[in-house]
This record gives structure tokens, sequence and C-alpha cells, in this order.
């Protein structure tokens, strides 16, 4: 009896050969820029309390009041995968205590993130962040640093179809002045009461607002960039100024709103321009208020989130993959037992040293081997038979034309090394 196939669940984003290739150097270059500058790896758990998304990243967001995966565990405690991981380093932070030792706190994460939402193209519901945080300080140059960290990584990808976004949300003073004059106007608008409830709980969110006739009544609204205290203001400048030194090129977007609630200062996002409707490939902001909502002391902090999924997705529309560099430099086809422990032991003395190297098994024809050899895209392949292991010599075949030389095996590595 033939058994009903079983699927991934809807919408999650899953990596299979070669493509995942792609994805893992996608997801190294991402990282990379946040190691050159110091910040380290922490790993967190992928589901933690309920309590801190639900505080930490505000009821009013779409995130925590429609897409988290949460359920009672076997011990009747609330437990949600994280949507996201800024709660969760801070979480750690706090429960830590790192925030006593040296500050900024910077370190960089990387891995699966959950929402329920829709699923499309460059949308899953288990999807890839490499993310950064810098907790502790709350200096203008740092906010550079960490934009300037996201648009390396793009840069060293290759990727030149993207713009960053900016804007200010301000300090306290400045978002309680807005405030005060956007809850006004919304008061003035014929809302829906979903709309008014979500308005209540953090008003800024409107500007979010997808539909085209909330779009049109919120043009005249007032915009927080011109509530800046002068402080913020000043802060906001220097940002400017400093990714202008970086030769950083920016849009100031004072109608941008995170879909997260925990966004103070300097917010921004990154926008590609092939990538449709899910356009967003990271974005982030700091974040002053954060750590005390989640029972730590008052400090300030900042990071971004990269999705890796639209990143590859960019990469992939923008030609920019060197899929080469993914594989190997010699193929081996034994022929015989006897030969088979030969490659083995070849095989394992090249991987040593760093080539990569692949085995044809199964005691295929030499026809069929030879085609496998040519399918796996390896740049050299050889036949190893009773002749070559007699001899010492194998021919070292040059897949790409075919063309053919002797070498001796104890120069097998010099001679591939020569040709990479
Ligand atoms: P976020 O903007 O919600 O920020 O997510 C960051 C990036 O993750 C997005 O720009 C997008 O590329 C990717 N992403 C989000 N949702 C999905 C999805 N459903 N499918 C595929 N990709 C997705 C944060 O998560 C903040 N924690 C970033 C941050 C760190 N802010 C400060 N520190």
């Amino acid at each position: 009896m033939k058994r009903e196939k079983i699927m991934a669940p809807k919408g999650v984003s899953e990596y299979l050969p070669p493509r995942s290739a792609s994805f893992e150097w996608v997801r190294e270059k991402l990282i990379n820029p946040a190691k050159l500058a110091g910040y380290q790896l922490m790993e967190l758990p992928v589901f933690e309390d309920t309590q801190l998304f639900s505080r930490g990243v505000g009821e009013s967001t779409d995130v925590v009041s429609k897409e988290m995966y949460t359920f009672e565990d076997r011990g009747g405690r609330s437990i949600t995968l994280r949507p996201e991981g800024t709660a969760g380093v801070m979480r750690a932070v706090i429960e830590h205590s790192l925030d006593r030792g040296q500050l900024p706190v910077k370190v960089y994460y990387s891995g699966a993130f959950f929402r329920a939402e829709r699923p499309q193209a460059g949308r899953y519901r288990q999807f890839y962040q490499v993310g950064v945080e810098s907790i502790g300080l709350d200096d203008p140059a740092i906010d550079a640093e960490i934009i300037a960290l996201a648009d390396n990584a793009f840069k060293s990808i290759g990727l030149t179809r993207y713009r960053l976004e900016i804007t200010s949300l301000g300090d306290q003073a400045s978002r309680a002045a807005h405030r005060n004059e956007l809850v006004k106007f919304l008061a003035a608008l014929d809302l829906d009461e979903a709309t008014k409830a979500r308005a209540e709980i953090n008003p800024l969110r409107i500007f979010d607002d997808k539909r085209e006739e909330i779009k049109a009544l919120m043009t005249n609204a007032p915009l927080l960039i011109d509530y800046l205290t002068e402080e913020s203001k000043a802060n906001f400048d220097l940002v400017c100024s400093y990714l202008d030194a970086l030769k950083i090129t920016y849009v100031i977007n004072p109608r941008m709103v995170r879909g997260l609630d925990y966004y103070t200062g300097t917010t921004f996002e990154f926008v590609h321009e092939d990538l449709g409707a899910q356009s967003g490939i990271g974005g982030g902001g700091r974040y002053d208020g954060l750590m005390q909502t989640l029972g730590g002391s008052d400090l300030s902090g900042i990071g971004f989130g990269l999705g890796v999924d639209r990143v590859l997705l960019a990469a992939e529309a923008e030609g920019v993959l060197a899929l080469s560099d993914f594989v190997s430099d010699l193929y081996i086809i034994p022929l015989g037992d006897a030969s088979k422990q030969s490659a083995l032991v070849l095989a394992q003395e090249l991987r040593r040293d760093g080539f990569q190297v692949e085995i044809a098994f199964g005691d295929r024809a030499l026809k069929g081997a030879m085609k496998a050899a040519d399918k796996s895209g390896s740049a050299y392949a050889i036949v190893l038979g009773d002749a070559e292991i007699s001899s010492g010599a194998v021919e070292l075949k040059r897949m790409s034309d075919g063309q053919v030389s002797s070498v001796k095996m104890s120069e097998l590595k010099s001679a591939l090394s020569e040709r990479k």
C-alpha cells in the first residue's frame, strides 16, 4: 500500500542543494562585517516566554496581535516561537547581567524566526535573519556604524539595486509632542473601530496602514520628524553626517513606521528594487525603553535584522552569485574494490589540505561515473584503477574543456593548487 506523502508546513522557507550553498554564502556575507567590528555570537533559544514578545515587541503590532506561534507547553506555560531577535537578546543581557560588564554589549545572531503571515514570495512563516545589537551606549556614531555594517554586508554580496531609508523617532519629549498633535489629527478622521483601537495603543501605526483610503487620509498628518527636540534633531543630524562621511547614500523617509513598537531615535530600512511587495531586505533602529520594559536597567540600544531569504532572492535577481565557488576541486572515480580503498585514502589526504574532493561510489560503469563527474561541476576528475595505483600516476582531466595531463600521485596536490 502506498502511503500518503508528508509535506512541509505551509509557507516555510527551506534550502536544498545546490541553492543551499548560495544561502549559506549569503548568510556568511551578512555576518562578516559585524564580526570584523568585534560583535560576538549570541545563540539563543527559538522559543521564549510569550510575555517577552507581548511586552517587548508591543501589543499594537501585527507581529504580536496576529502572527505569533504561541502554544502551551507540557508544564502549562505559554511559549512562543521567536518572531524576532531583539527581545531575546535583551532578555539574555538582563538575565545574565551583561550590562554590568563593558558597554556596549555587542552581539550578532543568525537563525530561524517565525511569523504566521500570509505566505507569498519573500514572505515566509519560518524565515532566516542575521541580526546585530549594540546595547548600553547612546551615541550617534554607533548608529552610523550599525547602519554601515548592514550596508557593507549588502555591498560585499554585490547588491546595488537597493536604497537605505532612515528617519528619527526622536526622544520621549519629541514623541510626546508629536503624539499630541497626531491624536488630535486622527480624532478628526472617520476611522473604523479596529483602526481607532490600534491608534490608541500606537497612533504611529496608522502611517503603516496599507489601505489606499487611509493612506490618502494620512497625507497631511503631522510628521514626527518636524517635532524633534533640539537634542534629538542634533543627534539625527550627526548620524546623517557620519553616513555622509562613510559615503553611504540614504533617503530620509519621515513616514517610515517599523513593524515593531520598541523603536525610538534613529530607525532605518533597506529596500530592494527587484523584490515586489516584500522589498524590505533589512531594518532596525534604536530602542530606548526596551530594556526597562523587560525588567532591566534604563539603557539604550540599537541593532538590525537582515532577512537572509530576501537577500538571497535579491542576489539572484541581480545575478551576483558566483556559483562556481561551490563546486569540488576533484572527482575521483575508483575502479574496483582495491582502488576504492586508495580513493578513500587519497580523498582524505587532499581534504585535510583543504581541497574539496568527491568520490564516485556505487560501482558504476566508467561512462556513467564520468557523466556524474561532469554533472557535479567538479573542476577536475581522475580515474583510479589498478594501472594507476601500480604506476603511481593518474590522468588529470580538466572538466571545463576535457584537457588531460599525466600527473604523479605525489604531485597531485601541487597540480591541483596550481590550477585552482
Ligand atoms: P523586522 O523589520 O521585523 O525587524 O525584520 C527584519 C528583516 O527580516 C526584514 O527586513 C525582512 O527582510 C526579514 N523578514 C521579516 N519577516 C519576514 C518574513 N515573514 N519572511 C521573510 N523575511 C522576513 C526585526 O525583526 C528587528 N528585530 C530588527 C532589529 C534588530 N531592530 C533592532 N535590532
